[in-house]
Parts: structure tokens; sequence; C-alpha cells
């Protein structure tokens, strides 16, 4: 592809979308949110629990519950259903999991115990800098006063987060043999290298995929702890990232590798490298921070009048039980959307409140993935931004082709209470929100029934990691709850897109995305994706690989192929250069912070 072709879509990626009329409010259907209502009604007959399945209300939440009975308070069910975080759990899970750290600058430190006791002797030394979720709640609350005074998102608060995780090997060198062979998650206990074919990622030995090549997590360079920093100030991350280095070298402890990311600049803040914008979607995690009826853990945005509320936190964005995030928390049914199912006990004590983090290291040939959608498109006769939309499922502004196919709507993009409502099945209308100060309402044009994937494909990479309302092979919706995975990555390495000048030396230059993720189980949630879904061409629906993530299962074979709806008749494409290359990582376990000193660290 002639280099002027590069250029052309990198100004084309860079200059702003022209205007697209809002349409009036789409029309009223039978919707995922007419089902939920059935749903609810049959659901009321089974008496109400809090905290555990079948266990009595706790006797503040019943007088809560009572008095929100009394006066028609928004968010009565939840509040009658959902867990509330207890002060010990809170302090307790680590902030990175749940709410998430979300910071411009992170750091990942990848360690191997050289010394058992001397590593003792420094998890005691950080044991106290590791943040929780109370820690970063409080900040989150913080900051959103502030903004809401200010009236600016440019607030004067700065945090620096640190959280730690092991492998299971490390859980065998600190506590014993038993205890790493008492994780029942297999992937966990098996580890990222032991796992990597059967991802179907590169066996050639060759292939710069390949885990013999890897800069950290291969079967030579298996990293036992990583630690993760994270802050608003690069200086001050560095400064933590310094001195946690400077304890570790005295601690037993080698450096095995060390990885910085940081959100991409100027326009392509909050983007991934290919140019889409990332971090839109993720589960709404149930339960609040204290009996207060309005502090959840995830905001909620939709009107209690809105038989929607009790699905969704914010439009589009799924409500599930904790413990698909946190082990030893209610989990999500698979049965149905609302109802929790019990808690796993796969796993030591001392893990409670713990996480499964998977962290891999994915090396982004933008070059390759953009050479692809320009030369396809024309072959295709689709313009090169629109197939690209494609793959992903959204614009580069994050408007997500369902709600507009035609052209990007980069305000749908930016608005978070409206960029990430859409379906695939079902037609979608306007939620009925809380009042929120400023804000205009969803005016964007609504997402059209798509059963069939003629506007977002079946292959898009949205579409094959959540398939929202869709069935899958699997069968129920409420299943693919149980599949939710909490994503923290970061982009590594300079930007390509939107630099202006593209240079050669430039495109060489190494980049991508530290993709980390959390969940209750590996195999179920990050495997599961990944195996069942990104790799096959017919799960959980026919229409070929995931175009961004998919690999060809069988071992060895790189080639994987798409089915884009053209008309008169859809149009197989073949794929045969890779753009997302795995190049390390690592599976671990983010314990709850007393375990670190007590356990982990005794
Ligand atoms: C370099 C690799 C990757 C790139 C460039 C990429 C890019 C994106 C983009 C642009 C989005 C849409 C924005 C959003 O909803 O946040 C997205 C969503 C998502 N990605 Fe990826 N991704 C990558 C790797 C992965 C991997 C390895 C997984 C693991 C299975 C994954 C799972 C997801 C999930 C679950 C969503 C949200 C889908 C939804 O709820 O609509 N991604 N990704």
């Amino acid at each position: 592809m002639a280099k002027e072709n590069l250029d052309k879509i990198i100004a084309e990626l860079s200059k702003a979308e022209g205007e697209i009329k809002p349409q009036e409010r789409g029309a009223v259907n039978a919707t995922f949110g007419e089902r939920a209502k059935q749903a609810k009604k049959q659901r009321s007959k089974v008496a109400p629990h809090v905290g555990r399945p079948g266990a009595e209300p706790k006797k503040d939440q019943r007088a809560a519950a009572k008095k929100l009975e009394k006066v028609a308070t928004p968010f009565a069910l939840s509040l009658e259903f959902e867990p509330v975080f207890a002060e010990n759990e809170r302090k307790n899970i680590q902030g990175n999991i749940i709410p998430g750290f979300n910071k411009d600058y992170q750091y990942f430190l990848f360690y191997r115990i050289k010394t058992v006791k001397k590593a003792k002797v420094w998890l005691r030394w950080i044991a106290p800098l590791i943040s929780s979720m109370e820690d970063v709640l409080a900040f989150n609350r913080l900051y959103r006063i502030l903004r809401y005074r200010l009236g600016s998102k440019d607030v004067p608060i700065k945090a620096t987060w640190v959280n730690i995780a092991f492998s299971n090997a490390a859980v065998a060198k600190l506590v014993s043999k038993e205890a790493a062979l008492s994780f029942g998650d297999q992937s966990y206990r098996q580890g990222l290298a032991a796992r990597s074919e059967y991802l179907g990622d590169p066996t050639n030995p060759r292939s710069s995929g390949n885990k013999n090549k890897w800069v950290v997590g291969g079967p030579d360079n298996e990293a036992d702890i990583l630690v993760i920093v994270a802050g608003d100030a690069e200086k001050a991350m560095l400064d933590m990232v310094d001195q946690i280095k400077t304890e570790a070298d005295r601690g037993g402890l080698t450096l095995l590798f060390e990885q910085a990311g940081e959100t991409l600049p100027g326009r392509l803040r909050g983007h991934e490298h290919f140019g889409f914008k990332d971090g839109i979607s993720q589960p709404g995690v149930r339960g609040r921070a204290s009996d207060a009826a309005d502090d959840f853990i995830t905001p909620r945005y939709i009107d209690p009048t809105d038989p929607r509320s009790d699905l969704f936190a914010k439009p589009g964005q799924l409500l599930v039980w904790p413990g698909q995030f946190i082990v030893g928390m209610q989990r999500q049914s698979p049965e149905d959307l609302f109802t929790a199912a019990p808690e796993a006990t796969n796993f030591p004590n001392w893990a409670r409140l713990g996480s499964y983090l998977v962290c891999r290291r994915l090396r982004q040939d933008v070059k390759a993935f953009w050479e692809f959608a320009i030369d396809t498109a024309a072959s295709i006769g689709l313009p090169a931004r629109k197939f690209a939309s494609m793959l992903v499922g959204r614009w580069p502004s994050g408007a997500p082709i369902s709600r507009t196919p035609g052209a990007d709507i980069p305000d749908l993009g930016a608005d978070d209470l409206a960029n990430n409502h859409f379906l695939f099945d079902d037609a979608t209308r306007p939620s009925n929100l809380i009042p929120v100060p400023g804000y205009p309402g969803d005016t964007y044009p609504q997402a059209a029934a798509d059963l069939l994937g003629a506007v977002c494909p079946h292959f898009a990479h949205v579409r094959k990691v959540n398939p929202r309302d869709s069935a899958t092979d699997l069968g129920k919706i409420a299943d693919s709850l149980t599949r939710m995975i909490m994503r923290r990555g970061i982009p590594f390495g300079p930007p390509l897109l939107g630099v202006g000048l593209l240079r050669p030396p430039l495109w060489k230059k190494e980049r991508g995305l530290m993709f980390l993720c959390y969940q209750g189980s590996i195999e179920d949630q990050f495997e599961f994706l990944t195996r069942r879904w990104s790799n096959s061409t017919v799960q959980p629906n026919v229409g070929g690989h995931d175009p961004v993530i998919g690999q060809e299962g069988s071992q060895g074979n790189r080639d994987r192929f798409i089915v884009v709806p053209t008309s008169p008749k859809p149009t197989t494409v073949k794929i045969k250069d890779e753009w997302v290359i795995p190049t390390g990582g690592g599976y671990f376990f983010a314990p709850p912070i007393e375990s670190i000193a007590e356990v982990l660290g005794a």
C-alpha cells in the first residue's frame, strides 16, 4: 500500500466529523427493558435477600428497606437486593479491581523472588502502601464534589496508587505448595506461558509472538509478583516506582521487566493505538459502599421509574454481582439477570476478597491494521474508516456503529450516558435518566435491531466479547454476564496516529496495549472470551474471527477470516497479517490487603 494512503487515513482520522442531525427519540418497542420487567415480576414472588442467598436481611438493612417502602425513594429494589460492602471488605479489596485506578500514568514491575525470607520483609514493607477500594472510592467521591463545585474537569487533587498481585508459583514459594494447589482456577495454577498455545498464540518459535520470545512471562522468565503503580502526575508516580525498586533490590527480588504505560496525548486521549476510543464499556458492580441509599459502588443514572434501572447502572452498563470480580462474594446467576449465585469456595480462606488478574502485553502493528483496512475497504467498495470501524464495532470517537452506521458522531462518542447504550438484537430507545445537571439527554440516533449483523457484524470486536442481548452458543443472555471482565488496560509506546509526519523510524517503535483484566475465574471469563468467542468463526454467532484479537485456534495456523455484510451478498475476507501480537504477561492473583503482610509476607 502506498504511503500516501496511510497519510490520507491519518489525516482523515485527525479531522473532525461532519455533523449529523440527531433524530427524534426512537419508537418504543418491546425491548430488553420489558423482558426485564416481566422477569422482575416473576422474581418478586421469591423472598428477597440481602447478603448471602437465603440469608435474612441484616437489621439495619431491613430498617432501611422498610423506610424506603414508605417513601417512594429511588433505587428501592437495589437497596433491598444488593449487598452492602462491609468496611472490612472495602479496606481489603485492592483498589484497581473495583472501582479501578483509571490514571493517566501507570507503571508495571515484574519481579522474580530470589530469596523468600527477604522477599517477605519487602512484602511487609509494601503492604501499607497498597491502595484499597475504600481509598479509591474516597478519592473519586472528593473528585466528583470538587468537579461539581468548580464546574471543571480540571480538579486540583492528585493521587498515586499501588497494587500488587502474585503468580501461583509465588504462592507456592511464599505460603506452601498446598496453598497454591488449593486455588480452583486451573489457568491460574498453570500460568499464562503454559496456556499460551491454548489461547491460540503463535507456536512457531521464529514468530515474534511465540512465548519463548516474550519480554516477560515466557517459560524462562515468568514473574512471581506484579506491582502496579498508577498516578495522575508522572513525577510522583515515578518517585514511588523508585522507592519500590530500591526496597526490592534489598528484598531478595529480581526485576525481570518494567513497563511504563501512558494515556495517549492530545486528540488520542483515551484511545488505543489503532485510534479507537477505549475503556468505554465496563460491567457495573452491584452493591453499595454503605447503608446510604444512593452510595452505589457503580454510580446509577437510570431513573427508578424505568424498569431498566434494575439492570443497568448507566445506559448500556449492565449490573453484575460482585463475585464475578471478587472471589468469595455473591456471583452472577447464569440463569437470571437479576439473581445472585452462591459465592465460589474454591480458594484458600486468606484469598477471599482477592481477584484473578490477567496481564497481556500486546504489541500493536498500527500500520498493518490500517493497511489491511484501507486495502480491503477499497476492494469491497466501502470507505476505509467505516470498514475499520466495523472491525471494532465502534467509530474512532467511540460512537457505536450500531447507533450511527453511516458516519462517526464525535459528540456521541464523548457522551458517557449515550455511547454505550445499544443492543444488538433489539432496537434501543432512550432510558429515563435521573436529573444530571447540564445534560441535555440522549438525542442521538438510536440503534435499530440488528439480529443478522448487517450493521455491526458478528465478527466486530465489541460484539464478539460482549454479545449483549444476543443469544449465544450457550443460550441465555444472563450467561453472557458471567463472562464479563473488568478491564484495566493502558497503552504503552509512542503514538503513531495523529502525529503529523509519518516517518519510518516511528513506525518501527514498539507500541501496544498493556491489557489487564480482573475476574473471579480466568478460565470462565478471560479465557472463555478469547478461546470460545474471539478465536471462533461461529461463536457466539457465525461470521468469522474477531479481527482485533482473534487467533486461529488450531495450533500453528495463523490464517483468519471475516464475513463482511456487503450487498448483494456477503464477502469473505481472509486475514493473513497480524496486528495484535502477544509479547509478555502473566496470570496473577491480587489478594486481600491484610493477607499481603499476614500470610504471604509472614
Ligand atoms: C491490542 C488489543 C486490543 C485492542 C486494540 C482493543 C480495543 C478495544 C476497543 C477499541 C474497544 C471499544 C471501547 C470500549 O468499549 O471500551 C474494546 C472493547 C472491549 N474489549 Fe478490547 N481490545 C484489545 C484487546 C482485548 C482483549 C485481549 C480482550 C479480552 C477478551 C478484550 C476485551 C474487550 C471487552 C470485553 C470490551 C468491551 C466490549 C463491550 O462491552 O462492548 N479486548 N476493545
